[in-house]
């Protein structure tokens, strides 16, 4: 049984052999689905052009976007709503005055919403990110302060014409947005995927995802969009009534690796997590965040490598897609024909607990904690506020006025009903 690696310096053999053997195929839609985060930010600065070109010529399937919004009201993607994070803004003129936002962060910054998008796009250079730098692990220097920042519309642009079978749009914060800037971001997305042609089209997917179900609901409410609810804490499961209130506004979750295989001290423990099992049977699929290829980033019992944690997710959890900061690595996980029963030993995924059980009683780490249960009370949200009439953030979109409408004309309601009553 021939079972290949796509190893670049076989890969002139792998050609042959797919000549020879007819049963050997790979199929390239397969599972899983490869989704990048902030782009391919492992190799460029988050949601630059250059991140999003790399992300795609690496073969993601479907490219991401963060929104965040600019004093002037424009929608950008940005993997953070602080430029402190992920721009040189710390050494412009803009670095004064940073301001402390305890909604936000408990330490001061320059959030998006207090520079204009020429601000941004005329002053600052991104920057890299480097999760792991507490590690001394920087990502490549060369590429540090390469590419472009990119407009919501200037992403939506980019990704229309190129081979993906969907974009993913990120919101979070969107209650803040709303009272605090006056600025409904849920419409926002949906009048830029209405002005890009992105409503009108069904070669690509549009996913919207957030950690907050009211952002979805809103979604669901007032367009057809895959939506994809991502669980933001380190569950074992999920209890069949927040199931049941998933499944009324998501096509689709996003779950924890840890929520998946539990750690202690990265090594795999030997706790089942039953999560991935509930939410499939339900009919959500299952896509786990965060995936990178810093080998400080797998536990040991993937060897620290980036290709065998992959693998242990989705042949040992079965996953439907993962998130990464580098769609190559996931991509080309996706041209092995090592899969299946003929799959040789090197490609059984591990052992959840493997290692912990070989080890002296000893040496041991302590016992992880059961991690809790995902259950309605966590999944419910209450609704989206109205857009508030705010003078710092720009013109109010439509809604936002419609909703001030409504909101004078339930005043008035009862006010006339208060005035029966007396
Ligand atoms: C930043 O924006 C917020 C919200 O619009 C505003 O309250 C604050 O004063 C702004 N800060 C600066 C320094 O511009
Ligand atoms: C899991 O590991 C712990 C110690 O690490 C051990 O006591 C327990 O028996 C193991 N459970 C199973 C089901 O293997
Ligand atoms: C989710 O959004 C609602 C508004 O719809 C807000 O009240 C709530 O605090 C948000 N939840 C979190 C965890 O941010
Ligand atoms: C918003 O409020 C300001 C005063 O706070 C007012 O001058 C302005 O007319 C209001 N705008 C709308 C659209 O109601």
């Amino acid at each position: 049984m021939v079972c290949l690696l796509p190893l670049s310096d076989m890969f002139n053999f792998t050609h042959i052999v797919m000549l020879l053997n007819f049963s050997f195929h790979i199929d390239a839609a397969a599972k899983p689905l490869v989704i990048s985060h902030n782009g391919a930010s492992g190799d460029y600065p988050d949601c630059t052009d250059q991140a999003y070109q790399k992300a795609v010529a690496d073969g993601a399937d479907v490219i991401d976007c963060p929104v965040q919004v600019t004093k002037d009201g424009i929608p950008i993607c940005m993997s953070s709503i602080d430029l402190m994070d992920v721009t040189t803004v710390a050494t412009s003129q803009f670095a004064t005055p940073a301001v402390t936002i305890t909604d936000l962060k408990p330490v001061p910054g320059v959030f998006s919403f207090n520079l204009t998008w020429d601000d941004i796009s005329k002053n600052l250079k991104p920057m890299i990110s480097n999760p792991l730098s507490k590690f001394q692990l920087y990502r490549n220097p060369r590429n540090k302060n390469a590419g472009s920042f990119m407009r919501l519309s200037d992403f939506l642009a980019f990704a229309k014409d190129k081979d993906l079978s969907g974009i993913m749009i990120t919101v979070e914060r969107a209650a803040f947005m709303a009272e605090k800037l006056g600025f409904g971001v849920v419409d926002a997305v949906i009048k830029a995927l209405d002005d890009s042609g992105y409503s009108k089209q069904t070669a690509q997917k549009v996913m919207i995802q957030s950690t907050n179900s009211s952002v979805l609901v809103k979604f669901k409410q007032e367009t057809k969009y895959d939506l994809v609810y991502m669980i933001e804490e380190d569950v074992r499961d999920a209890a069949p009534s927040s199931l049941a209130d998933i499944k009324k506004f998501a096509s689709a979750v996003s779950v924890s690796t840890k929520s998946i295989f539990p750690t202690t001290n990265q090594f795999l423990t030997n706790q089942t997590n039953n999560l991935v099992t509930s939410l499939q049977s339900s009919g959500l699929p299952v896509y786990v965040y965060l995936l990178m290829n810093e080998f400080v980033s797998q536990p040991y019992d993937f060897f620290s490598d980036a290709t065998a944690q992959i693998n242990g997710y989705v042949q040992g959890a079965k996953v439907d897609g993962v998130i990464t900061d580098f769609p190559g690595t996931a991509h080309r996980y996706k041209l092995n024909s090592c899969m299946g029963k003929n799959a040789p030993d090197f490609m059984r995924p591990a052992q959840p607990g493997g290692i912990l059980s070989v080890m002296d009683p000893g040496a041991q780490p302590p016992a992880a904690a059961p991690m809790p249960l995902l259950t309605d009370s966590d999944v419910a949200e209450p609704p989206l506020p109205p857009v508030s009439n705010t003078t710092t953030a720009s013109t109010p979109s439509h809604a936002a006025l419609r909703m001030k409408t409504d909101a004078s004309i339930l005043i008035t309601l009862l006010v006339l009903c208060a005035s029966l009553l007396i």
